[in-house]
């Protein structure tokens, strides 16, 4: 599958130095899987993207473009990644001031998967990032271009055995993991950061909520600190791209693998949510 991506709906265009996106991470972003050739959970990220735009105080995304920009890429491929980037466009010479009437660039772009250890469905191994998320209520949940803090964890460890690593908020309360949210069972009750001050508000996640009732759970929304992880029945990280991964231990400390990850992966299997998933035998992976 080519590689193809389309600037304000042009080939052959590209994005101008000036952009502030570039400059200031001026923007937003969704990363959406292709199965089948179709883009998934598309809704729900356009439904991130228009909540991200007015927090931003951006013009609202011209949605019925991007559907058919993301649809028609997505079309020429089974499976694959869609990324779409939307940012205020190029700065008129004020610096970190918006501009009065900001012309928003709209990239949209596919891409291969990533290939990735079948093994991950399985369970994973995380560490605690020592690095923080800061609490920014004005930005927490957004999808928006900054992942400096992402880029500093993920930096901090090369070990492929360490599938993901979570990050704490200054209180020390799990938020998420670097590229991943974070998720924890408890007796019934399925436990989950608030992200009201950091992180952002997965996609997945979403989803995985809204299954929740349907499988018996009830959701708190709260932080977990790492010392609470013991009296977890389970815990799995979810993002658009690899669905669930369930965690067998975080920092050495062991989590059991239990059913409720088993029930949520059959699930998105089910419902094609990602190429990544969905062999008839259970197996997973690229
Ligand atoms: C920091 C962070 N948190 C959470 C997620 C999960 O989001 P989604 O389920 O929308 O893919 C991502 C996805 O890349 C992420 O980068």
């Amino acid at each position: 599958m080519a590689e193809a991506r389309l600037v304000n709906g042009r080939a052959e265009a590209a994005i101008a130095p000036e952009d502030r996106g570039l400059a200031y991470g001026d923007g937003l972003f969704e990363t959406v899987a292709i199965a089948d050739g179709r883009p998934r959970l598309w809704d729900e990220h356009m439904d991130r993207l228009l909540e991200g735009a007015r927090r931003l105080g951006l013009p609202e995304p011209p949605l019925a473009t991007l559907h058919e920009e993301g649809h028609a890429l997505a079309r020429e491929a089974s499976g694959g990644v869609l990324k779409v980037y939307y940012t205020r466009g190029v700065g008129d010479g004020r610096g970190y001031r918006p501009p009065d009437r900001p012309e928003p660039t709209r990239v949209v772009s596919r891409h291969e998967l990533p290939a990735i250890p079948r093994e991950r469905w399985e369970g994973v191994d995380c560490r605690l990032c020592r690095i923080r998320l800061s609490a920014q209520p004005a930005l927490a949940g957004v999808k928006h271009i900054n992942r400096l803090e992402q880029v500093l964890a993920r930096s901090e460890w090369q070990d492929p055995a360490v599938a993901e690593g979570l990050m704490l908020d200054p209180e020390g309360a799990i938020v998420e993991g670097t590229a991943t949210n974070f998720l924890a069972v408890r007796g019934r009750a399925l436990v989950t950061p608030a992200l009201a001050s950091a992180g952002v508000a997965g996609v997945m996640r979403r989803w995985v909520l809204a299954q929740a009732e349907a499988l018996g759970l009830r959701v708190e929304r709260r932080g977990i600190h790492p010392e609470e992880l013991p009296e977890m029945d389970e815990a799995f990280l979810t993002n658009s791209l690899i669905g669930l991964w369930p965690v067998r231990s975080v920092a050495g400390h062991q989590i059991p693998v239990g059913p409720i990850s088993r029930r949520y992966l059959a699930r998105m299997a089910e419902q094609r949510l990602t190429p990544l998933l969905g062999q008839a035998d259970g197996g997973h992976g690229p």
